[in-house]
């Protein structure tokens, strides 16, 4: 279907569209002052103009505001930071400064057993290749991460189920991921993350590995079910076609965010 292969048309809005320093109440995230510096990193120095070598660390001080419902496109060059940038809003790794507050709360602040219940259950993750078990149905897959928070397997399993058909995975409830396309099996890691209905989405390049219509087909579902959730969306991608299909584009380049463009 021609329609499926192209994101819904953007207006430019005006300055109101987006506040860039929202409260960070009512599941905001907010990143404030990032900096990111790995232990094992080698230090990369940039010449400035005048020769002056500048240190470049893996995120050098980024401000973020992710609105609830928003979906943002995180772009830029290899090495610029993306996926760090990524994985400290998410709390998966603890930035060298700086603060990332979900609904408020300092990430930082929460024990760990906190912050692995806030992980499963307010955040949702989709990668590049969608980490399946290949030995699990698909169905079982997307149901797995209610069973590890103990929720009822039958239960788990109705959810997860009712996830299949607005994926356009009605059917393929029994296949194992190897009897899947790349893009069904996009599609099952895309419910896996929406199963426990967080608040935001973190996806990594989910379209890396698929060609470009059903990488449209993977973000048209990807956007509508977060939409249709109110769930927050932050995909990093190298491909602006996948971009177009989110409401914010921000760009990086060593470590900072260069522009960000408002698309919807
Ligand atoms: N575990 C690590 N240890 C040391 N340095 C790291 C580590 N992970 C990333 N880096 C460095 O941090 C910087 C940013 O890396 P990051 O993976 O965030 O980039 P990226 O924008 O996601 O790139 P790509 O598009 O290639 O995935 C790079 O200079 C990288 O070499
Ligand atoms: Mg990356």
């Amino acid at each position: 279907m021609a329609q499926t292969q192209t994101p819904p048309s953007r207006m430019p809005l005006g300055a109101h569209a987006h506040a860039p320093d929202l409260p960070a109440s009512d599941g905001h995230l907010v990143a404030r002052a990032l900096v990111m510096r790995y232990g094992s990193e080698p230090r990369r120095a940039d010449e400035r103009a005048d020769g002056v070598a500048v240190d470049v660390p893996a995120l050098g001080g980024v401000d973020l505001t992710i609105a609830a419902g928003e979906s943002v496109a995180v772009m830029g060059p290899s090495g610029s930071g993306k996926t760090t940038l990524l994985h400290v809003l998410a709390g998966i790794l603890q930035p060298t400064g700086g603060q990332v507050l979900w609904s408020g709360r300092d990430l930082a602040r929460l024990g760990d057993a906190e912050r692995t219940r806030l992980r499963r259950e307010d955040f949702g993750f989709v990668f590049q290749q969608g980490m399946l078990l290949p030995e699990l149905p698909a169905v079982e897959n997307v149901a797995l991460p209610l069973m590890l928070a103990r929720t009822r397997r039958s239960k788990a399993v109705a959810r997860a189920t009712a996830l299949f058909e607005p994926l356009g995975l009605a059917g393929l409830e029994r296949r194992r991921p190897g009897e899947l396309s790349g893009g069904q099996a996009q599609r099952v890691a895309i419910a896996r993350a929406l199963v426990g209905r967080p608040g935001v989405v973190f996806a990594d390049e989910p379209t890396g590995a698929l060609d470009q219509v059903t990488s449209a087909e993977v973000m048209r579902h990807l956007t509508s079910l977060t939409a249709h959730t109110g769930a927050s969306l932050v995909v990093v991608t190298h491909d602006e076609n996948v971009a177009a299909w989110c409401s914010r584009i921000v760009r990086m380049r060593d470590g900072r965010i260069e522009s960000a463009e408002v698309r919807a």
